[in-house]
């Protein structure tokens, strides 16, 4: 495994997490078996978010963490928060902040999390609030650093203006095939093509610029939620180039197209998805392959891009 320190953050954090959103399918038993694998292949650092399975994801979680003879201070416990798919909002007010994370507390049996990340953007966010509810959280003890997803770097800097603690983690999207965080900077200025559109006003760039870790999610999907495009007959040309990778290596693809997004020197991490013990050995893999720089490119072009 390999392992980041995050700047203002936690040390020596492994730089694949295993996420925790699938969990809600497992029953306790095969939840101890992923959170065990995971941990024998190095990973220390587990997401979260108050959304997976209503609460379901945290619960499994905490009810088949004492089977896997670990304990709390083995692990990094990374829970988000603000999304209300039951009241179809989002929502940063501090109530909201404060009453999540004691209900994730709550579910997870531990007395704190080891980063929080306000999980979208609350458009009607008051970043006083937001503040409040971060101090309190703090002095409380109940969560030791705190960080976002899927956030743009004009909202960062609003919330930068109020919030005391150090924002050290950025969670977003980032694949082979939703590689749009990386697109816009290769096809500046371009009118010729989708790809040059700046979605996320350049967040990664900002994201290195102020040493805030980017954790990209969903790296083996087809948009959000389209299966993988791993043995997809869909990808042909991403999957040759995968294989041979993979073949060279002595990994399997998915170990690749993990490795592809750890070998940008932003020291990302990347969070995977799998429940498949199996698939999480294999993927842990990828902390170990290191690409070149031709491969990068070679992996970009393959799934679908050009160079200008
Ligand atoms: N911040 C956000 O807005 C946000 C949004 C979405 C997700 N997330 C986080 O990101 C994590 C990962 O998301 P994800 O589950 O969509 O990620 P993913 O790792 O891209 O996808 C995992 C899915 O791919 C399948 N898969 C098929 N072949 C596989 C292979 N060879 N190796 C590994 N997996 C394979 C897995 O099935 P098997 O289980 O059968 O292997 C699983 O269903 C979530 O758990 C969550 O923590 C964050």
């Amino acid at each position: 495994m390999k392992y980041v320190d995050i700047v203002n953050g936690p040390q020596h954090v492994s730089a694949i997490i295993q996420g925790c959103m699938r969990m809600p399918a497992l029953d306790k038993e095969g939840a101890a078996r992923v959170i065990r694998t995971a941990f024998d292949c190095g990973v220390n650092f587990f997401d979260h978010a108050t959304c997976y399975g209503a609460g379901e994801a945290e619960v499994r979680f905490s009810e088949a963490f004492g089977l896997t003879g670990l304990r709390r201070e083995d692990v990094l416990l990374q829970s988000k928060c603000g999304i209300y798919p039951d009241r179809q909002e989002f929502d940063w007010t501090k109530d909201a902040i404060l009453t999540s994370v004691d209900e994730i507390l709550q579910r997870l049996q531990t007395d704190y999390l080891d980063t929080l990340l306000l999980h979208r953007p609350d458009i009607l966010f008051d970043p006083e609030e937001v503040a409040e509810a971060f101090d309190a959280l703090e002095q409380a003890g109940k969560v030791r650093w705190f960080g976002v997803s899927n956030l743009m770097p004009m909202q960062l800097e609003l919330l930068k203006k109020y919030v005391k603690q150090p924002l050290v983690i950025n969670q977003v999207q980032l694949s082979l095939e939703q590689s749009q965080l990386i697109d816009q900077a290769l096809y500046m200025n371009n009118k010729t093509t989708e790809l040059s559109l700046n979605r996320d006003g350049s967040v990664l760039d900002y994201c290195r610029l102020h040493d805030i870790t980017i954790q990209a999610w969903s790296p083996l999907q087809i948009g959000m939620f389209g299966g993988t495009f791993i043995d997809n007959p869909d990808y042909p040309e991403l999957n040759k180039a995968l294989g041979e990778i993979a073949e060279r290596e002595g990994v399997t693809k998915a170990a690749v197209a993990v490795a592809w997004i750890l070998r940008h020197p932003a020291k990302m991490q990347a969070i995977a998805g799998t429940m498949n013990p199996v698939h999480i050995q294999e993927l842990c893999a990828a902390a170990d392959v290191n690409l070149t720089h031709h491969d990068w490119y070679a992996l970009y072009l393959a799934s679908g891009k050009f160079l200008p």
